[in-house]
């Protein structure tokens, strides 16, 4: 193992940690997980790298950010993989607290951002971008990094956190980064590991449909007609679908049409079985 990488589950002894860097001059990136690292989240550690000295990985599967009937239970916990890929990458500590210290009994917070969060997968899924910015709110005040990064791959989640940032004057910069696709042009995700061999040669057609679909309304497609379009060949492929949508890149405002000026993107969540995937590529 390199030296110097701690992994920390309690709240004090992080930020007794995190002081010691802090009064050194040390610039704190903060990259959130829920654990089962792939490359997508290892390219987010590697950002964070390139934007300051110490760079925290935090892994924490948020109950709150589980619907009922949801994967909570199955959700894959591997803990042990993850901190040795984070040694390897270069990682100065990892944060994995335990539910009951995130969320001791008697917790009776809720963060709720309106506006971004309503719509997509905010419709499909309610409650859980609460979830997702209650736990991001306590992880930014526990950690106060300068800077946090996070994936486009939740582009939704990513416009939610930086408006919460935003509202609620927390000091730190929020990055976002690209989305990270296996060679067939499937978005990693951790919940890709569900899938059976079928379902996972299926799976790359979301990103070809939607890249497919950008191009059409790059190009002037009538945007109504062109989305029922990739909703039909989805469909086709064997996907139940959540939603296809053209919305604004800035405030997730959905489009009938392309805006002069302004940069858009086509989202979608599709299911195949149980498996519930999104993705998002820019018009
Ligand atoms: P998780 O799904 O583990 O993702 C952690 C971070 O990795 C998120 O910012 C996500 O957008 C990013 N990510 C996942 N797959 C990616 C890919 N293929 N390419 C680029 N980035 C990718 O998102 C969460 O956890 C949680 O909601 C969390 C923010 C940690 C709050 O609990």
């Amino acid at each position: 193992m390199q030296q110097g990488l701690s992994v920390i589950s309690q709240v004090q002894v992080l930020r007794d940690e995190i002081r010691e860097h802090r009064l050194a001059g040390k610039r704190i990136a903060l990259v959130p997980t829920m654990g089962a690292l792939h490359e997508g989240h290892l390219s987010l550690v590697t950002l964070a790298r390139q934007r300051a000295d110490i760079v925290i990985c935090s892994i924490f599967v948020n109950p709150k950010q589980f619907g009922e009937g949801e994967d909570l239970d199955a959700y894959p916990r591997t803990l042990e993989a993850d901190v040795r890929l984070l040694d390897e990458i270069g990682t100065d500590l990892v944060f994995s607290p335990s539910s009951d210290d995130i969320y001791p009994s008697g917790f009776a917070t809720k963060v709720s951002v309106a506006g971004v969060s309503e719509g997509m997968c905010g419709d499909d899924r309610p409650e859980h971008f609460d979830g997702v910015a209650t736990i991001v709110a306590k992880l930014l005040l526990m950690v106060l990094p300068d800077v946090a990064i996070f994936g486009e791959k939740d582009f939704q989640q990513l416009l939610v956190i930086k408006q919460m940032v935003r509202d609620l004057n927390i000091p730190v910069e929020i990055l976002g980064a690209p989305i990270v696709r296996a060679e067939d042009g499937l978005a990693l995700s951790s919940r890709n590991e569900y899938l059976s061999a079928e379902r996972r040669a299926i799976a790359p057609k979301l990103y070809e449909v939607l890249t497919d679909l950008a191009a059409e309304i790059r190009n002037g497609g009538e945007v109504p007609r062109v989305i029922e379009k990739a909703r039909g060949r989805l469909i086709d492929y064997g996907f139940s679908v959540d939603y296809v949508e053209l919305r604004s890149g800035l405030h997730l405002d959905r489009r009938t049409a392309l805006v002069d000026g302004e940069e858009a993107r086509v989202f979608a969540a599709v299911r195949l079985g149980a498996t519930r995937l999104i993705d998002n590529v820019a018009v």
